[in-house]
């Protein structure tokens, strides 16, 4: 694999070798596995968590980091197109990480085929390197990936992280429960996703007790502002599930929350300590899922 540009290009196969090597990373992630190699982070949109987790992926393999966080601070702030500005870095890195606030962009910069692209976020599209360390997630909390039960809540049409994770999760015989408000409803193409892979799924408004005491993973999501034309739609929606730890009594034993962050209201903050809470964990499995996808587009072989 040179590039990861979608979720949708990794068999189950793929993810579980992903996962696998994620695992050698959470037990030693300090190895020179880098030395000698400059990866590009160019992020277009703001970030805290990815950037951040593949610089410090790239810096515990003795790699070197080149890039912006603020895109105004490069010359596509001039008018430069896409195409030059991977075109230039590709001159310079031996990868690149990308966030950009367009669907597709990362799909074309590896069309140019300059240096390998690892889609860190493209507008309201997909967040495939989420959905590795959510999935690395999922399966260490739960022991498996195989038919579990996930409620995802929120902002379903906007949210690019649930979009990818229907999609990863599809390969492991999931079933879900969409909780959102009308406006914010799990697009047709991903309920027709679910339709063509035979994978149940109910569509519920109502963020109730019945919804989260009959799952596994509870995977809450932000309203994002960002993506309203119509920021009077946002503020009618912004608040409209908030999950409290009263609400967790009745639960599974084994129900863990997890959310992309950042969190905004979603989650009140006293859910944090209770042994649901499992986003902070989340956020730190992504060093080595990310570890693991530099590794992959870069063919560097990781042994124990
Ligand atoms: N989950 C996630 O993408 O977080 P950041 O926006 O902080 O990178």
């Amino acid at each position: 694999m040179k590039h990861l540009v979608s979720i949708n290009q990794l068999s189950a196969e793929d993810i579980i070798r992903l996962l696998d090597r994620a695992e050698l990373f959470e037990q030693n992630p300090n190895r020179r596995l880098l030395e000698g190699r400059v990866i590009a982070t160019l992020f277009f949109e703001p970030s805290t968590r990815t950037r951040l987790s593949f610089e410090t992926a790239v810096n515990r393999l003795g790699g070197r980091v080149i890039g912006f966080s603020d895109a105004t601070t490069s010359s596509s702030s001039k008018g430069e197109s896409l195409k030059d500005t991977i075109s230039m870095v590709a001159n310079y890195a031996d990868a690149i990480v990308m966030r950009h606030y367009l669907e597709g962009a990362a799909l074309y910069a590896s069309e140019l085929d300059r240096a390998p692209i690892v889609n860190a976020g493209d507008g309201a599209n997909q967040h495939p390197s989420q959905t590795l360390l959510d999935l690395y997630s999922i399966r260490k909390t739960q022991g498996s990936l195989e038919g579990k039960t996930i409620a995802l809540v929120g902002d379903l049409k906007y949210g690019r992280t649930v979009h990818s994770l229907i999609v990863g999760l599809s390969h492991f015989h999931p079933s879900f429960i969409f909780v959102s408000p009308p406006e914010l409803r799990m697009p047709e193409e991903y309920k027709d996703f679910c339709r063509q892979h035979e994978i149940p799924f109910v569509e519920t408004t109502d963020f109730s007790s019945e919804v989260i005491q009959s799952v596994d993973i509870l995977y809450m999501t932000r309203v994002q502002r960002e993506r309203f034309i119509d920021l009077e739609e946002y503020e009618r929606v912004k608040n409209v599930y908030i999950l409290t730890r009263e609400m967790l009594s009745g639960c599974r034993d084994n129900l863990r929350v997890l959310h992309p962050l950042p969190r905004v209201g979603e989650i009140a903050q006293d859910v944090d300590d209770t042994p649901q809470a499992y986003y902070v964990q989340q956020a730190q499995n992504g060093l080595y899922a990310r570890q693991s996808i530099l590794c992959e587009v870069l063919g560097i072989e990781v042994v124990q």
